[in-house]
């Protein structure tokens, strides 16, 4: 049980895979066991009780494969199981593994990148009604002024593959302009949804020039890189031999033709239950 083990990545779908493609880069040397629970996303408009139960199932379904660790690299569960999983649930069944988000991460370092002091994030229903962004924004940066923008449409119009099609442009000019309309001072545009990067080239098209537009893939490296330099007990769980393995709730064939645009490599993928 002690064992070292692969770190875990967590996502509904296919979104994970974005944030998996930075980890193995900043950290090739480690084993990555990754899950999408295809044949339950999105998460994004479901309950906090919902997205709760199925994140815990995920992250027990981790633990019994060997991980110490596990990323939440879905905005939608970090924002809505993280905190009660390793608040409430974690004492009880692995008081010494960790589970991490993507949400915290992005939060601590945004308030740099701003030079107006003004944010915009662009997000799932969950993700934005949880206020998540806000509250941990305004923790590490008092003065930063957020502001949300839900855009229900984007993760279905990516997971059937039309992000890159015609019928794409008008949902991302719709989001992009609510989202602008709330301020004319937003400089700095998060992507605080793991799907949304397969979108970055028809938001920037749509985006005045002074806007930038950040993903989270490399931020949630980085930071995992320095948590594990700080936690080496932890660290010395985690399995260093550079494997990848993918599982998924649904058809393990829709899994390795959709996953190269995520991940940038082709991938191998079985089926699991959760
Ligand atoms: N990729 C997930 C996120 O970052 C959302 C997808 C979904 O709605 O399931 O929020």
């Amino acid at each position: 049980m002690n064992q070292p083990g692969p770190i875990g990545v967590f996502d509904s779908g296919y979104g994970g895979l974005t944030i998996l493609r930075s980890l193995v880069k900043e950290l090739p040397e480690q084993d990555f066991l990754y899950l999408g629970d295809n044949a339950r996303a999105p998460y994004g408009p479901r309950s906090f009780e919902t997205v709760h139960q199925y994140t815990l199932e995920a992250v027990k379904w981790f633990f019994e494969r060997g991980c110490h660790l596990v990323v939440l690299a879905c905005n939608t569960a970090s924002a809505k199981a993280l905190r009660t999983i390793q608040q409430r649930d974690l004492p009880g069944i692995h008081p010494t593994k960790r589970v991490l988000g993507v949400i915290r991460p992005t939060t601590e370092i945004i308030g740099t990148m701003t030079r107006t002091g003004a944010v915009g994030i662009l997000g799932t229903s969950g993700t934005v009604n949880s206020n998540s962004y806000p509250i941990e924004i305004n923790h590490f940066y008092p003065g930063c002024r957020v502001y949300q923008e839900a855009c229900p449409m984007w993760v279905p119009l990516i997971e059937n593959g039309e992000y890159d099609k015609p019928g794409a442009d008008y949902f991302v000019q719709q989001h992009l302009r609510h989202l602008l309309s709330q301020s004319g001072d937003i400089d700095t545009l998060l992507l605080a949804c793991t799907h949304y990067p397969l979108l970055i080239d028809k938001i920037r098209q749509y985006l005045p020039p002074e806007v930038q537009v950040v993903t989270q893939g490399d931020i949630v490296a980085r930071s995992l890189r320095n948590y594990l330099e700080r936690h080496t007990e932890l660290a010395l769980h985690c399995s260093r031999t550079s494997t990848r393995q993918f599982f998924t709730t649904d058809d393990p064939a829709d899994f390795e033709r959709q996953a190269t645009r995520f991940f940038g490599d082709p991938v191998q993928a079985a089926h699991t239950e959760l």
